[in-house]
């Protein structure tokens, strides 16, 4: 049976009051690094912008219905913010009960450079941070790329990771799954697998184990955040799709939602920015 899922990104709460009190010469540093900060008409204090936001993005849910939805990563903006903590579960909590929600680790969440203290947090928030489950014959996967992404104070959290992700697959595919999707904060990639390391996406030296192990055991797609814009990429049968933010965009893709299609023998996905959702998704 077909079915369809949610995707969002970086609702990130606090973002769009941060980057409105950078100055010129901040704003001017990060678009050197890729980050298209833009300068605000006033400073913005609190996170009313992420509260509607990311509201449109549940109330879209609700009335879709999707078999799930998936945060992948960057709840909120700081991680020692418990206002903005509090209220994006507030939030979260209005999805109705009948839609799971899945929570991805994302660097601010769990941090750029994670710690056992970081991690220990995160946890306690939010739940496991590497886990898998099942959805109409499909088999998905949710990682912890901050991990991935720098393991120099968690070395034995990145060989647990990759121990976990072999022996998920492996069962996955010997269970007989049609199809496995994994979802994580940070893009392996944005263009080509031997791409330069870089702040956007999983360095060469984790970013080769993982790709091999997603390879050998035929995953479908990765879908990840942290860009807040849209990337697509691939290699071979392997899709690498970056979605772009709930929250403060960072490109031309408005803040938005991914709606993913799962046929059994293809998946389809759409962008919709928060004005351009439909009224109700055909399969
Ligand atoms: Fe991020």
């Amino acid at each position: 049976m077909p079915f369809f899922f949610i995707q969002l990104a970086d609702p990130q709460l606090g973002m769009f009051s941060f980057f409105s009190g950078l100055t010129e010469e901040e704003i001017e540093e990060r678009r050197q690094r890729g980050i298209n900060a833009r300068k605000a008409p006033k400073v913005i204090t609190g996170f009313d912008d992420e509260t509607r936001l990311f509201s449109q993005a549940i109330e879209a849910a609700n009335r879709l219905r999707p078999a799930f939805v998936v945060v992948c990563g960057d709840m909120t903006h700081e991680p020692e913010d418990e206002d903005q903590v509090g209220e994006v579960k507030r939030i979260a909590g209005l999805l109705d009960r009948g839609i799971p929600l899945y929570w991805v680790a994302g660097n601010h969440d769990a941090g750029n450079t994670p710690t056992p203290e970081t991690l220990a947090r995160y946890r306690e928030r939010y739940g496991v941070d590497n886990y898998s489950f099942d959805h109409g014959g499909s088999h998905f996967v949710v990682l912890n790329s901050c991990v991935a992404f720098d393991a120099a104070d968690v070395p034995d959290e990145w060989d647990a990771l990759v121990k976990f992700l072999q022996e998920d697959l492996q069962s996955a595919r010997d269970s007989g799954c049609e199809d496995i999707i994994v979802f994580m904060h940070h893009p392996l990639f944005l263009d080509h697998r031997d791409e330069e390391d870089g702040y956007f996406v999983i360095p060469k030296e984790r970013r080769s184990v993982i790709l091999e192990i997603l390879k050998a055991q035929g995953v479908s797609a990765v879908f990840a955040g942290h860009l807040h814009r849209n990337v697509y990429a691939s290699d071979g049968e392997l899709q690498i799709i970056a979605t772009a933010a709930v929250g403060y965009p960072l490109g031309d893709d408005p803040s938005g939602l991914r709606v993913v299609r799962m046929y059994g023998d293809a998946i389809q996905h759409d962008y919709y920015g928060f004005d351009e959702v439909p009224e109700s998704v055909e399969l």
